[in-house]
């Protein structure tokens, strides 16, 4: 049985750690339904959060971790700032407003939240002085390729992301964008874990869910971490949020691993794309 626990956690290449499961809060816009998803997800042992300013909900982990008991310090907050922030002040000013509306001094890791050309390297200077400043624990980007990484970010910068937040899941594992991450020492955290439940139902996961008395969820997820990605699932059913967590009595065997491996489709679940011109990301 695999060492991994619901406590595993990852070294960042700053020193600090970030907890390798956490819970995503895109889509809980509703203040009832995302509080009681928090609630769930806290009794079920998540410390991690991932929001962003673009999902409207910083306010709502505000409130929410403001009237519970838990110590900030054994939380792992994670948001972004928006494209349309990007620039010095800007970012700096989209920074401040996230934390009044998480009403917390820090965050643990502040990501670019899509790569852009005109504005994201001012962006970047703007995350390196806030995180010197305390506001801001790890820096870290998301939605880069290696092309952005080689022909664009490290021309620019040699300060090296933390973290890089990317689609990944069996439609669209992103390996190469992976291994090339793990090179750099660059952790990468998969979002969209699930593909949005999109490869749920697949006759591979179906029996693999069989073989191991597992969901093809939880079969999705394991496949994540035996991989070393961080995972950040998203659900506002509690059932579930508590499912997406019960994945360390149970580990897949190499033919279990190469099953969801051979889904692969190289097939995004995201349709939208900012483009400034560029054509990749
Ligand atoms: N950096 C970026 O650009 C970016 C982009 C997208 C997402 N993200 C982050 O990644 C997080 C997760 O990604 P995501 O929300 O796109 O997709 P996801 O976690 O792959 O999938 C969420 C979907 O799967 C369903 N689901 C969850 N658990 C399930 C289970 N055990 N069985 C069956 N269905 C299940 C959910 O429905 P219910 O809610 O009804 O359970 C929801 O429709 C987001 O919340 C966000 O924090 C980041």
């Amino acid at each position: 049985m695999s060492a991994i626990t619901a406590q595993t956690t990852v070294e960042l290449n700053d020193g600090n750690r970030m907890p390798q499961i956490g819970f995503g809060v895109y889509q809980l816009t509703d203040a009832a339904e995302c509080a009681a998803a928090l609630g769930a997800a806290l009794d079920a042992g998540y410390t991690h959060f991932d929001t962003a300013a673009a999902y409207d909900n910083e306010s709502m982990l505000g409130d929410f971790f403001a009237g519970s008991t838990v110590a900030r310090d054994e939380l792992f907050i994670t948001t972004k700032c928006w494209i349309s922030e990007f620039g010095k002040a800007q970012t700096r000013a989209s920074l401040e407003q996230s934390l009044k509306k998480l009403q917390m001094e820090y965050v643990d890791l502040y990501l670019l939240h899509w790569p852009v050309d005109e504005t994201m390297m001012d962006a970047w200077e703007a995350l390196i002085a806030m995180q010197a400043e305390g506001k801001i624990k790890s820096i870290g980007v998301s939605n880069f390729s290696v092309a952005r990484f080689e022909d664009f970010f490290f021309k620019q910068s040699d300060v090296i992301p933390t973290v890089n937040q990317i689609e990944s899941h069996p439609l669209r594992p992103q390996a190469d964008v992976q291994s090339y991450c793990e090179g750099k020492g660059i952790v990468t955290e998969a979002y969209s874990p699930l593909a949005r439940a999109d490869v749920l139902g697949s006759e591979g996961l179906k029996s693999l869910a069989e073989e191991t008395g597992k969901s093809p969820a939880q079969v999705v997820l394991r496949w994540h971490l035996q991989q070393g990605r961080v995972i950040i699932p998203k659900s506002a059913k509690p059932a579930r949020v508590r499912e997406n967590i019960a994945l360390y009595d149970f580990a897949l065997s190499d033919a279990q691993m190469a099953v969801v491996d051979g889904l692969n489709q190289d097939q995004t679940v995201i349709s939208w794309r900012p483009n400034d011109g560029i054509g990749w990301y």
